[in-house]
């Protein structure tokens, strides 16, 4: 009867979330089942570094139903089957992992943390006691191959969640910042939005670096990225400092990119209308490649835009996925939901698959 009782809640929460959508904007679905039919092939382990919270359990549960992924809990085990207790969830065979139950392991990772940070301030007593924040516990997880992927975020802010990652795992090779990008499914089709979550204010340096990490980002989805740079000007119409910035962006970019459909500066409507562009751009290279994938001149501009149009346009809003980054570690928006969760962990697993192939 238990059983029954748990396949009942989380199950009715996904249909009823897919129905309301459905119903509310009509958004294909299509995208992310491809995802998660991927995932399912080679489900990979990813740590949930805040297992101790409802949501975070209710979406592992699913994950493990559907064989999506293998997941490890972080935290306290008493604290954590209470939850799960309290929720009549049945998440037996999952393994959970107390970070303060393992003397000899923190002493472990804070060695080799030490080894990264000595000479950026950190000292052995501090990497010690940092290792017992989840957030640097499941990245050396993952820097050591103990699992495949972290998830973190819901309950903490992201600079908070983003700096043990960045500080155990770091950046690809080759590349110096990370992005964050988000897929906004809209009932005109998916559009990328980036960057949405990391850098605050980016040189035009930066931004050409941006753009090439989401155009990975948007392959990642068997999708073919058209680059837009958006700005509050058109090619030159307008003066100060961010349609300088993105003019020479836009300049450096094809110069860096020469296989890549991109253009800008431009407004969002003109990106967003072919019409506008034939009238009065008619050498722009996005008619006749339909924008799909927006870059934003600053953190504010592309944060603000993505959370204006997930509260008020018919939009689904999937991420932020997190690119750049050496392992596979997706951070989740503070608050997300079940499903969100389940979106981004399907991510990861695919992110984690395509390691492999490295
Ligand atoms: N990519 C890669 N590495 C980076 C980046 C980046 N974009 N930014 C900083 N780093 C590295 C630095 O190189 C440095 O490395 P080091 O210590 O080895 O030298 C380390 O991270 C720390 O650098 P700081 O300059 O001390 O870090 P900073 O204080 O700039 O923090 C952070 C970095 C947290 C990403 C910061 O830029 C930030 O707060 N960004 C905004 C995040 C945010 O609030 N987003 C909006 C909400 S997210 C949402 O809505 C879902």
């Amino acid at each position: 009867a238990m059983e029954s009782g748990v396949a009942k809640t989380v199950i009715t929460d996904w249909e009823a979330y897919n129905l309301e959508l459905q119903e509310r904007i009509g958004i294909d679905q299509r995208l992310m089942l491809r995802v998660i039919t991927r995932a399912r092939k080679d489900p990979k382990r990813v740590v949930f570094a805040e297992a101790d919270n409802v949501k975070i359990l209710k979406a592992v549960q699913l994950l493990r139903d559907e064989k999506v992924a293998i997941p490890i809990l972080l935290g306290n085990k008493q604290k954590i089957n209470q939850i799960i207790e309290e929720n009549n969830l049945d998440l037996s065979g999952v393994s959970i992992v107390d970070p303060y139950e393992d003397e000899e392991r923190l002493k472990h990772y804070g060695g080799i943390l030490f080894e990264k940070r000595k000479r950026k301030g950190l000292t052995p007593k501090e990497c010690y006691r940092l290792m017992r924040d989840r957030n640097y516990f499941g990245s050396m997880m993952v820097e050591l191959g103990e699992a495949d992927a972290l998830i973190s975020g819901l309950t903490k802010d992201y600079p908070k969640t983003i700096l043990p990652a960045l500080h155990v795992i770091g950046v690809k090779k080759g590349i110096d910042r990370v992005a964050g990008m988000y897929i906004m499914n809209t009932d005109r089709g998916p559009y990328f939005f980036s960057d949405t979550t990391v850098n605050v204010d980016p040189t035009a340096e930066q931004l050409v670096e941006i753009i090439g990490l989401t155009a990975n980002g948007v392959r990642f989805f068997d999708i073919d990225p058209k680059v837009a740079i958006l700005s509050y000007s058109n090619f030159g119409s307008a003066k100060g400092s961010v349609a300088t910035k993105t003019a020479k962006a836009a300049a450096l970019a094809k110069e860096k990119y020469p296989e890549l459909t991109i253009e800008g500066e431009m407004q969002a409507n003109v990106a967003l209308n072919e019409e506008i562009q034939i009238e009065n751009y008619p050498f722009s290279a996005l008619i006749g490649n339909k924008a799909n994938t927006l870059i934003f001149p600053d953190l504010s501009s592309g944060n603000i835009a993505y959370k204006l149009l997930s509260e008020l346009g018919h939009a689904e809003a999937i991420g932020p996925v997190l690119l750049g980054m050496n392992k596979p570690v997706h951070i989740l928006q503070l608050g997300s939901s079940i499903r969100e969760i389940v979106n981004m962990v399907a991510i990861a697993v695919v992110d984690a698959q395509t390691q492999d192939q490295l």
